[in-house]
């Protein structure tokens, strides 16, 4: 049983499923807080280019983790992110820190850190957590758990036409984002530590033939439900 006042609501799922905007909109209207555990890795991916470090060796890079101070601070459209105190919310979505962030996130030590963290925002509940992991790894005992999914070929659709700025910026092609994306999921779904899975009890909503406000309707059921 869990001592918490208020609950956690975990969403998990792959990139481009639509978890911001749901974890978003739940927070909203429920009054909780929305805390992307994403950001948390690409911030760290972020200070890790920055010091021109290794993504492929953990030590250096529990290290870098163990001096860093990551901050999520909830705002209307999404969180903003301090990075040892300087907002770094738009570089992080910058291509680089994106596949960067997910060679950062296979690194066992480096996601016990990171889980510790998340368990400390998280701990006395009234959150919305969004990631790959929540409902398995951070919080087993989430009030209440949604794995968000879609077809990879919608996903890869939807974030492209969500990319905006930073994709101008690297003038990527839609090509280019769904092959990454892919990538991406693969190295989410197969690394050894937490891979990308609903835990047992998570309601599996699957957004490829809904609208966003189907999905809206039916995440705010499933939490009415759990939470009675
Ligand atoms: O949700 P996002 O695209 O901002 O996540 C960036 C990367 O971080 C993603 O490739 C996987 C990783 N990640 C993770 O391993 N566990 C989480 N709870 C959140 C993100």
């Amino acid at each position: 049983m869990s001592l918490r006042a208020r609950p956690v609501i975990a969403i998990d799922g792959p990139a481009g499923a639509g978890k911001s905007t749901l974890a978003s909109h739940l927070a909203r209207r429920f009054g909780f807080l929305n805390l992307e555990t994403g950001a948390m890795y690409r911030a760290l991916a972020l200070k890790a280019l920055e010091h021109e470090l290794g993504l492929d060796e953990e030590e250096p890079l529990l290290i870098l983790a163990e001096t860093t101070s990551i901050r999520l601070e909830p705002q209307s459209d999404g969180n903003q992110v301090l990075l040892d105190g300087v907002d770094v919310s738009t570089r992080l979505r910058h291509p680089d820190v994106t596949a960067a962030a997910s060679r950062v996130s296979v690194h066992p030590r480096v996601r016990v850190w990171m889980v510790e963290q998340q368990r400390s925002l998280g701990e006395s509940g009234g959150v919305v957590m969004e990631g790959r992991d929540i409902g398995t790894a951070v919080f087993p005992d989430a009030e209440v758990k949604i794995f968000l999914d879609a077809d990879p070929e919608v996903r890869g659709d939807r974030r492209f036409q969500q990319n905006g700025t930073a994709q101008a910026a690297e003038s990527a092609s839609k090509e280019a984002v769904v092959r990454e994306m892919r990538e991406r999921d693969e190295r989410d779904r197969n690394r050894a530590q937490s891979p990308l899975r609903p835990a047992h009890d998570a309601v599996v909503l699957d957004s490829t033939a809904l609208t966003l406000e189907e999905v809206l309707a039916q995440a705010e059921e499933i939490v009415r439900s759990r939470m009675e």
